[in-house]
């Protein structure tokens, strides 16, 4: 008899997610592919709504009143009924089902109707209803605060005058560069104290510099509880062409930060278990100390080790008064001084193909133009001929390392340099660093340990400026300090300060 009902059970969870995949699909070929991205219609396939459901705590109290923001066609709804039936959930349970869309609208109807049969056969009880309103607008639609908010909300990005975005200032205090972010604050308002949020998101939002008002208002009054992390960024919302790299993870409101650790799982995709699972400080992965409050997710031990050692240098490319800054020179505004490498009014100009494994070299074949014509206008934008550290901004996906970095040795014959817009270039003061220390740079920026490092709080394959500038470095001052042969030694001093607007 057992054994019947829990069979009984796993069908009808079979048969609610089944439901979930089906109604996604309607929902997507019900709105053409303009349409589903304005309103940012990515469906959650049932295995990641699975994983979203399942880390939340539904054990504790006899009733929970959930909010689904942005329900789309009811996947998270009945992944949690689903999830409920299953593990013998005996709370009652409250869901509202917050969205604007009018096909999604019509789909929840169905999909609530599903989850009804499913409740009433096992005994779970629910009440399920739709809102039809702005997720955003709180004003407009909330009753009393819920003790659970799930989502998968909608990425696009919000301008600085967007209506979302100042109506989302207005109520939570947070500048949100995305719609997301938006999402994200908007729930952690709603939510007693106590209350958990799940959601899968895109991981921009960990060390993105846009996202820092996000972050302080997550750390100041929320604390990770279990993150989801995967291999492959691709995989997720293939049905879509979704390229992100997501996460999944859980958030409870006001919880002390140190007061428990955090479950950090790495999955290849959401179709197959955890590979790795550990339990991580909550210092780890937001530090207070950190004024980026940068998140930190580090998929094992071996992860958390490399942090440790890269943590344990003393000084910064920062604190050495060293200077990150992105190229000057973008392409597209500069036309008219871009040239022929042979153009005797040109200097050389550095694009990220000319960063490569033996160092920059230039000019480089079937690249874009490699001068650029000094000029009285032009020429503010230069860098005097010497070394540099030239960095990558961007990484395809196929490139092995997230961080690729080369030396620029001056270039016989030119007085001066410019860097494109899709390198960082690190110097000091605008002039040159010594060789030795621009080889341990290098060196250092391409080696495992800051892959590792970089991996663990940048899911994208953008190195920013900020995140090199804050990168720990095991260099000494006095020890990587030599003479600058032919610059100013005032200026161009490890010393020196950081030039203000670049
Ligand atoms: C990424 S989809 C996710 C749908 C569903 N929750 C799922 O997981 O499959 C986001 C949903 O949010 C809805 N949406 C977008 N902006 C909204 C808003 N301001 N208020 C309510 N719903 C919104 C969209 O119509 C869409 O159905």
């Amino acid at each position: 008899m057992t054994s019947y009902r829990l069979h009984d059970k796993e069908q009808t969870g079979q048969h609610l997610r089944a439901s979930a995949d089906a109604l996604n699909k309607r929902l997507e070929s019900e709105s053409d592919r303009s349409g589903r991205a304005v309103m940012g219609q990515f469906t959650t396939p049932s295995e990641a709504a699975s994983s979203i459901v399942e880390i939340l705590d539904l054990t504790d109290a006899s009733q929970y009143r959930i909010v689904d923001a942005g329900a789309g066609a009811g996947a998270l709804m009945l992944s949690l009924v689903a999830q409920a039936i299953e593990t013998g959930v005996t709370a009652r349970l409250v869901i509202d089902m917050v969205e604007r869309d009018d096909a999604a609208l019509r789909l929840l109807d169905e999909a609530v109707g599903v989850a009804r049969a499913a409740g009433e056969l096992h005994g779970v009880e629910l009440d399920l209803n739709i809102i039809d309103a702005d997720f955003l607008d709180v004003g407009a639609w909330v009753q009393r605060p819920y003790d659970i908010a799930v989502m998968n909300p909608p990425y696009s990005k919000l301008g600085q005058h967007a209506a979302a975005r100042t109506m989302v200032h207005r109520n939570t205090g947070v500048e949100c560069p995305n719609l997301y972010a938006a999402f994200m604050a908007t729930a952690l308002i709603v939510l007693v104290d106590g209350g958990q949020l799940a959601a899968i998101t895109p991981r921009s939002f960990a060390n993105g510099r846009y996202f820092l008002p996000l972050r302080r208002f997550l750390a100041g009054g929320s604390a990770f509880r279990h993150v989801v992390l995967f291999d492959r960024r691709d995989r997720i919302f293939r049905s879509s062409s979704v390229l992100q790299e997501t996460v999944i993870f859980r958030l409870d409101k006001s919880a002390t930060p140190d007061a428990h650790g955090v479950v950090v799982e790495t999955r290849v995709d959401h179709q197959t278990p955890a590979h790795d699972i550990h339990e991580v400080p909550q210092s780890m992965i937001v530090s207070l100390e950190d004024p980026d409050r940068f998140i930190n997710l580090p998929g094992n031990t071996e992860v958390m080790a490399v942090a440790a050692r890269v943590r344990s240098y003393n000084e910064t490319l920062g604190s050495l008064g060293l200077s990150v800054s992105t190229g000057p020179v973008v392409g597209f505004r500069a036309t008219e001084y871009l040239t022929t490498a042979e153009d005797p009014a040109a200097v050389p100009l550095i694009y990220p193909n000319n960063v490569q494994p033996e160092g920059v070299c230039w000019p480089v074949k079937r690249a874009k133009a490699q001068g650029y014509v000094r000029t009285a206008e032009s020429a503010r934008r230069l860098f005097p001929n010497g070394h540099y550290v030239v960095v990558k901004r961007f990484t395809s996906k196929e490139e092995r390392r997230r961080v690729v970095a080369a030396v620029y040795e001056p270039i016989d014959g030119f007085e001066e340099v410019a860097f494109e817009n899709h390198v960082n270039v690190i110097h000091c003061n605008r002039e040159p660093i010594p060789r030795g220390v621009a080889e341990e740079i290098a060196d250092y920026l391409n080696s495992d340990d800051v892959d590792v490092y970089f991996r663990m709080f940048s899911g994208n394959t953008q190195v920013n400026a900020t995140d090199l500038r804050r990168l720990h470095v095991p260099l000494t001052a006095p020890l990587s300090r030599e003479p600058v042969p032919g610059h100013n030694e005032g200026n161009g001093s490890l010393f020196g300060h950081e030039v203000a607007g670049w």
